[in-house]
């Protein structure tokens, strides 16, 4: 996949609320390549936590893409994106889901 780290296709994702459909994520596509350093940034409510948790696979997105390396994340079992998330991706969360007891170090 020409060295690209990650690579997002066409990446949608909606959340049905009763008769409301919101669309967050409206077909996005993004290449990074390996020691990238980037930070995404909008509103309160753009969508980046909701992007950030399918590029973390924490989240399944309503259709579209998220290639690691040449590993189409979403076409993989429960177990091999389980095993993926425990040993390929880390995550510092915003405030909630830290634990008192475990510290950075
Ligand atoms: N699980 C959910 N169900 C319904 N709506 C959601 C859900 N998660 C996020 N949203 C909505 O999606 C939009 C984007 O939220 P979010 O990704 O948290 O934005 P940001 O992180 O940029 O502040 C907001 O309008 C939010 O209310
Ligand atoms: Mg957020």
């Amino acid at each position: 996949m020409n060295n690209f780290l990650l690579k997002v296709l066409n990446l949608h994702k909606n959340f049905i609320e009763g008769d409301r459909r919101l669309e967050v994520l409206k077909g996005i596509s993004l290449n990074i390549k390996h020691h990238e350093m980037l930070a995404l940034v909008g509103a309160s409510g753009a969508g980046k936590s909701t992007f950030l948790y399918i590029l973390g696979t924490l989240e399944q997105p309503s259709s579209g893409y998220v290639y690691y390396k040449d590993k189409n994340l979403f076409a993989l079992k429960e177990d091999k994106l389980a095993a993926f998330r425990n040993q390929t991706l880390g995550f510092v969360f915003q405030a909630h889901h830290l634990l008192p007891e475990f510290t950075a170090l």
